[in-house]
């Protein structure tokens, strides 16, 4: 019964705040979600409870439904042709929301083996409702990861900053070099990060799109790595 007051107090509360009735829907939904994918996602996990953290790594925290949807809707690529790659999947929720999508493949590269083991019982749960079944989940530093040489669109929900994003960033662009693709990167951030000062100052990215999140809270980005001759520097 007191369980119960709790709640009403709680939702009571919340609904009197500003935004307060929208939050509530966005919970519902998240929980109506998870429920029907079989996954669940919906904890944030700080690195230092498993001993990784590091001053430019971030938390796990998963990317809200709605603004992944509406990145998504965004791309204009053929899902069909290209691979999407999420750098710092955690427990696998935008891994499982791009595989809905007839990508041709869905790939998740993940620190944590522990949160990768969670990912793949979450992808398991959800693979009768995918459109694409070939997700793999790859327990690695994003600095040692390689690439596939189909065009890809890459998704960063906010996994890191600083020196690693420019060796990430460096890598890619080396890819790029080697093999000259589409790549779109999509960036979901909050609506300051260092992650968004670094990415706007690079000047072989072409910013395609940003829009607004969460309500305000973050900011979607589209971008894609400039073709050779269209103003990258050498
Ligand atoms: C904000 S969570 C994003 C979770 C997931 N992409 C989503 O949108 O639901 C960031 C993730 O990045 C991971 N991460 C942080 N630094 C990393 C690194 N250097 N290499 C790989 N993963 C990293 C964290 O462990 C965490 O799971």
């Amino acid at each position: 019964m007191r369980k119960y007051i709790q709640i009403a107090s709680r939702t009571t509360s919340l609904l009197m705040k500003p935004g307060g009735f929208n939050q509530i829907a966005r919970r519902l939904r998240t929980m109506a979600l998870e429920r029907y994918y079989g996954i669940e996602t919906n904890k944030v996990v700080y690195l230092s409870e498993l001993a990784l953290d590091h001053a430019e790594r971030r938390e796990y925290a998963p990317v809200d439904f709605n603004d992944f949807d509406t990145l998504l809707a965004r791309l204009t690529v053929t899902k069909e042709q290209n691979i999407f790659i999420d750098f710092g999947s955690g427990m696998g929720r935008a891994l499982v929301l791009a595989a809905r999508a007839p990508f041709k493949k869905v790939i998740g590269i993940e620190l944590s083996d522990d949160l990768n083991d969670i990912a793949r019982k979450n992808i398991s749960r959800a693979m009768p409702r995918l459109r694409c079944r070939n997700i793999e989940v790859v327990s690695i530093d994003a600095t040692e990861a390689e690439f596939p040489n189909d065009p890809t669109v890459m998704f960063f929900n906010n996994p890191f900053s600083g020196e690693i994003l420019d060796r990430v960033l460096q890598n890619i662009r080396r890819s790029h070099s080697l093999n000259p693709r589409s790549i779109t990167i999509v960036c979901n951030l909050p609506a300051k990060s260092a992650f968004y000062e670094q990415i706007s100052k690079v000047e072989w990215l072409d910013h395609k799109e940003s829009m607004t999140l969460s309500q305000g809270a973050r900011i979607g980005l589209i971008y894609e790595v400039k073709q050779r001759g269209r103003g990258l520097a050498a």
